[in-house]
């Protein structure tokens, strides 16, 4: 089973948002308060992959508004691009936790999940068809580029793949956040800066390239 059946044919974000809160592609949608769909104008030339949504995500149906989402913005802010012409979506729509002294906890969704989800992924990546993917995370990264990837190895290399002209797969906001000294914060989040600014200037180059091309039909004209 996966989302597949549950994915509009020809989508667009308005009929994306409606449909995946009935998708049961995977057993997730059963503990979680809703779908989150993918935020952002259908315009946006960056997209931005998590992993899935958090606490805050699964209560408000909004990526990345949580600690994730604020050191996602500093980070975007940090590289120079602009989150609002930038759409932000998740590997996974629905939350998954476990309970620990009563609250919810984020639990790593399997490769399944991951994968059962994907369609949802996909369509959005089809209707949005961005310049350059951005993967935050190895869950992210693995949905787009395939099992075999390595953040920790490979994170700042733009990647091959047909979904987009541009990729590249960085960590997870999250994962500087969990570091415990301000070091290793400091270290992760540097990191991080350093991969968004590489987008940063892949974005530049797409939308330089597209304008060439536009001067070069124009002349041909
Ligand atoms: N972490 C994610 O991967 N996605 C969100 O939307 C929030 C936190
Ligand atoms: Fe469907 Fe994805 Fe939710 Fe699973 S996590 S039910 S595949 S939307």
């Amino acid at each position: 089973m996966n989302a597949a059946p549950f994915v509009p044919e020809r989508p667009t974000l308005s009929s994306l948002r409606r449909t995946m809160q009935d998708c049961r592609g995977c057993p997730l949608y059963r503990r979680a308060t809703q779908a989150v769909p993918g935020a952002g104008k259908r315009e946006s030339r960056i997209l931005l992959v998590g992993e899935q949504p958090g606490n805050d995500e699964d209560l408000t149906g909004k990526p990345f508004v949580g600690p994730a989402g604020r050191m996602l913005d500093e980070g975007l802010e940090a590289a120079g691009i602009d989150r609002s012409a930038a759409f932000v979506t998740n590997a996974v729509k629905h939350f998954k936790w476990m309970a620990v002294e009563g609250k919810r906890l984020h639990k790593k969704p399997s490769a399944r999940e991951v994968s059962a989800c994907r369609p949802w992924l996909t369509a959005e990546i089809s209707v949005v068809h961005p310049d350059v993917i951005v993967a935050l995370g190895a869950t992210a990264a693995q949905s787009i580029f395939g099992r075999a990837f390595r953040v920790t190895r490979d994170h700042g290399v733009p990647v091959d793949t047909t979904l987009a002209p541009h990729a590249i797969a960085t960590i997870h906001p999250a994962a500087i956040l969990r570091q415990r000294s301000a070091a290793d914060r400091e270290r992760e989040r540097a990191a991080f800066i350093a991969d968004l600014t590489i987008a940063a200037r892949l974005l530049r180059s797409a939308t330089t390239d597209a304008r060439r091309q536009t001067a070069t039909e124009r002349g041909r004209g």
